[in-house]
C-alpha cells in the first residue's frame, strides 16, 4: 500500500495503472474511516484490478459555521485500517495543490442540490459536486464507490458523471450500521453517552415507516406524522427533515409508490446526523 501525496503523482500512477489494463476502483473519502468506508473497499477489491482510496477533508463542502476545524484526522490510524483492506494506492491531497490561488470552477447539480440537505447545507453539494470532479478527472477511474447512506450525494454524483460524461461507473453501496442500527458516520464519535442512545431514533423512524408500508400506508405526509411522533419521544432530538421523495429525481412525493426513498436528518446536540431508507412500493393491481 503506498500513500501519494501529490496530483502528478497520483495521475502518472493511474496513466501506468490504466496502460497496464487494470481495471481502478476508487473510494473517495474524507477519513477518520469506519466499517461503512471499508465496505466501499471490499465493493473495490471485488470489482477492479487496482484500488485507490482518497482521504480528503474538503473545506469546499462545510458552510462557514459548520465543522470543519474540528472533523475527525488521524491519517495513521485510517493506514492501519486500510492495510490489511487490499489497498493499493492512498491518495492523500494537500489543499493548496487541489485549490491553488485562482482557482475558481465549480460543479454544480443545482436541482438535485436544492432539497433535502441543500436546504440547510446551502453550498454543500457545489462543494462535493467540484471535489469529486476534480478527484475523478485525477485518478481516471473505472469505477467509484459511494455509499447509499448519504443518497442525495449519491444521486448527484450519478447525475453530474452523467452529464459530464466521465467514463466512470458509478456504484452505490448499502448503509452499514452498528448492532443498534446507527448509520456509521464519522461524526458519530462526537456523540456523548446519552445522545449516543438517542441518536438510534432516526434508524427507529425509518424502521417504523417501512413497516407501515408494508401494512399498506401510502399517505407521505401520514407516514411523516408518525416519524415524527416516534423521534418526539428523544428530547435530545431536533429534526432537521423528514422528507419522502422520489429515489432517482429527489422530487417530492405525497403518494407512496415506486422507488421511494425517506430521508431524515437531525441534530444531537451540536452534531447533525443523516439517514435513509430506500423503499420499491409495489402496486397491487386491483382485480376485477
Ligand atoms: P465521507 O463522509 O468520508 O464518506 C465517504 C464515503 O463513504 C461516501 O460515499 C459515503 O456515502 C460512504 N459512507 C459513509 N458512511 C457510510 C455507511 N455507514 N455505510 C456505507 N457507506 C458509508 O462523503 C464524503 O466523505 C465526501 O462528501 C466525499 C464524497 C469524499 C467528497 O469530499
Amino acid at each position: 500500500m503506498k500513500v501519494i501525496r501529490t496530483l502528478t503523482q497520483m495521475q502518472s500512477v493511474s496513466r501506468r495503472l490504466r496502460q497496464q489494463g487494470r481495471r481502478i476502483g476508487f473510494v473517495p473519502t474524507m477519513g477518520y474511516l469506519h466499517a461503512g468506508h471499508l465496505s466501499l473497499v471490499q465493493g473495490a477489491r471485488q470489482e477492479c484490478d487496482a484500488v485507490v482510496v482518497s482521504i480528503y477533508v474538503n473545506p469546499r463542502q462545510f458552510g462557514p459555521q459548520e465543522d470543519f476545524e474540528r472533523y475527525p484526522r488521524d491519517l495513521q490510524r485510517d493506514l492501519t485500517l486500510l492495510k490489511p483492506c487490499g489497498v493499493d494506492y492512498v491518495f492523500v491531497p494537500q489543499d493548496r495543490q487541489m485549490y491553488p490561488a485562482g482557482f475558481e470552477t465549480v460543479v454544480d447539480v443545482p436541482r438535485l442540490a436544492a432539497g433535502l440537505c441543500g436546504r440547510t447545507r446551502p453550498g454543500h453539494f457545489q462543494g462535493v459536486g467540484t471535489v469529486v470532479t476534480k478527484l475523478f478527472s485525477i485518478v481516471q477511474p473505472d469505477r467509484a464507490y459511494f455509499g447509499q447512506k448519504d443518497a442525495q450525494q449519491a444521486a448527484i454524483i450519478q447525475r453530474l458523471a452523467a452529464d459530464l460524461n466521465f467514463s466512470t461507473l458509478i456504484r452505490v453501496l448499502p448503509t452499514k450500521r452498528e448492532p443498534d442500527g446507527l448509520a456509521m458516520s464519522s461524526r458519530n464519535i462526537y456523540l456523548n453517552a446519552k445522545h449516543r442512545q438517542q441518536a438510534t431514533a432516526l434508524y427507529r423512524a425509518l424502521r417504523l415507516a417501512q413497516e407501515r408500508m408494508r401494512a399498506g400506508e401510502r399517505s407521505g405526509s401520514r407516514l411523516k406524522q408518525a416519524m415524527q411522533r416516534l423521534i418526539d419521544k428523544y428530547p435530545a432530538v431536533r429534526i432537521d427533515y423528514i422528507d419522502i421523495v422520489d429515489a432517482r429525481t429527489l422530487a417530492p412525493k405525497a403518494m407512496l409508490a415506486g422507488e421511494v426513498l425517506i430521508a431524515l436528518a437531525a441534530y444531537i446536540g451540536r452534531v447533525r446526523l443523516i439517514d435513509n431508507a430506500r423503499v420499491r412500493v409495489h402496486y397491487k393491481e386491483n382485480a376485477l
